[in-house]
């Protein structure tokens, strides 16, 4: 009976640790969904950058926020969920590094969390769900059965994160990644509402020196374990 229950798994961590890599292969093994919450906050930077909203002042802020529609949709193709801005696909285009170089400071804003973690909660409301991000243990479900705080070298992550960029344009350098995720770990861990930390019921991942297989089995194992009620 207890097999069957369906429960709430939350990864915050660091940038580039692989969190959104994990989540997707639990919520795929576990047939649960899988929500990218920095995906969320992705998308409405994008919306601001293209919409040349000056993010100092509320009104603006709050009047593009209600012009904002945040969706995730299942693709055939690529097989995961992606996320759509106003019914645009825009699952690619936040990657870019034009993104990732404000996102952080539109995060950071009250009215911005407010608007992502409500619709964060209505997601998870009916739980079987795996959601990655920075303040998803402490702040969005407080309540999960399983929380993980997944960390790795920094050296690791920046060339993790340069490797998957450089796929996508030869033209970036590792310096340029590295001031990136260096600026992002700092302003997410900083910031005054639900700056990135440790719940203090995590269990910690430190992957620097594990494979995604390996990964993978451990943290499938945690989750069966906390479907069967176990506490870690
Ligand atoms: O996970 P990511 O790198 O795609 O996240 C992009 C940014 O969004 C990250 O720098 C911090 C912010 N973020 C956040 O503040 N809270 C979350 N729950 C998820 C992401």
């Amino acid at each position: 009976m207890k097999a069957n229950r369906k429960i709430i798994i939350t990864i915050d961590g660091w940038s580039s640790c692989g969190k959104s890599t994990l989540a997707k292969q639990l919520a795929k093994e576990l047939d649960y969904v899988h929500i990218d919450s920095g995906a969320m906050y992705r998308a409405i930077t994008l919306f601001f950058l293209r919409n040349h909203i000056d993010w100092t002042r509320t009104k603006q802020v709050d009047s593009a926020l209600d012009q904002i529609i945040l969706s995730f949709e299942y693709n055939s193709k690529s097989r995961q969920s992606e996320i759509h801005l106003n019914d645009e696909n825009v699952e690619y285009v936040i990657r870019d590094l034009v993104v990732a170089e404000k996102v952080s400071d539109v995060a950071a804003l009250g009215p911005v969390r407010h608007f992502a973690v409500e619709q964060q909660r209505k997601m998870g409301a009916k739980k079987g769900i795996v959601m990655d991000g920075r303040d998803i243990g402490t702040t969005v479900f407080p309540q999960a059965e399983l929380k993980i705080f997944m960390t790795a070298d920094k050296k690791v992550r920046i060339e993790r994160r340069f490797r998957e960029l450089y796929e996508k344009n030869p033209n970036i350098t590792i310096e340029e990644v590295r001031d990136n995720l260096e600026m992002r770990d700092f302003i997410d861990s900083h910031r005054e509402i639900s700056p990135l930390r440790q719940a203090e019921d995590a269990i910690v991942l430190d992957n620097t020196n594990l494979t995604e297989k390996q990964q993978f089995e451990l943290t499938l194992q945690w989750a069966r374990e906390s479907i069967e009620g176990v506490k870690h």
